[in-house]
């Protein structure tokens, strides 16, 4: 049996339809109610929110798991990455409002920047050499400038509509961001074959 964290939220729909599609019968996502856990034919599935996920897999409550390149970023230690799933597919970019100061990740300089990822963002300021200040948010970043709390943001972007509709605009690209298998040291071991298999068949399913 293969047990497996599936993040809640806007990456459920298309990580349930990629595990249907090699061959886990998991209900569709809109079927799936409150409950927490859902089984089936050598298979359990566990929806957590996305930040617990690692959680999940790397103390043993998941064998595998379901999770955005920009949580991992953040929590990824210990953690094997063996498949890009080619869903989720975003970016994390440095935004600001449309006539602040702030034009380019040199204008952070001595400045504070509100952000879900605080040590992804310290690490890609440190890279340029720039010393911003980063204020650790947990939701709804574009309050930061909106505020005055900060003089810009590093958030997740999609199609661009978040930023717009709160007057701001996107800089440059952090990183990009896809969603990723995610598997336990004890389950890459203890059951090789039954991972083995699902990743080819996610693979297969991948069409690519
Ligand atoms: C993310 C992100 C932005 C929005 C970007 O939030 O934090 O607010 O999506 O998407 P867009 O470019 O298509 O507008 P999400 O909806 O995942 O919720 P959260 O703020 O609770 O994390």
């Amino acid at each position: 049996m293969l047990s497996i964290a599936l993040p809640k939220g806007r990456l459920l729909a298309p990580a349930v339809a990629r595990l249907r599609a090699a061959g886990l019968a998991l209900p569709d996502a809109e079927a799936l109610d409150r409950r927490l856990v859902w089984e089936g034919d050598g298979w359990r599935a566990a929806l957590a929110k996305p930040a617990d996920v690692p959680t999940l897999v790397r103390y043993g409550g998941a064998d595998l798991g379901i999770c955005g390149s920009d949580v991992l970023g953040e929590d990824g230690e210990g953690l094997a990455q063996p498949l890009g799933l080619g869903i989720g597919i975003c970016r994390l970019a440095l935004a600001a409002p449309k006539n602040g100061p702030v034009r380019s990740p040199a204008d952070c300089q001595g400045r504070r920047v509100a952000t879900k990822y605080p040590r992804t963002a310290r690490k890609w300021f440190k890279t340029l050499d720039v010393e911003a200040t980063i204020v650790p948010m947990h939701g709804s970043v574009e309050l930061g400038p909106l505020t005055g709390l900060s003089d810009a943001i590093i958030d997740l972007v999609e199609t661009g509509r978040t930023l717009k509709e709160n007057g701001l605009v996107e800089l440059v690209t952090v990183a990009p961001v896809e969603a990723r298998l995610i598997a336990g040291r004890a389950a890459l071991k203890l059951k090789q074959l039954e991972t083995a298999r699902l990743i080819a068949a996610l693979r297969a399913g991948s069409g690519s």
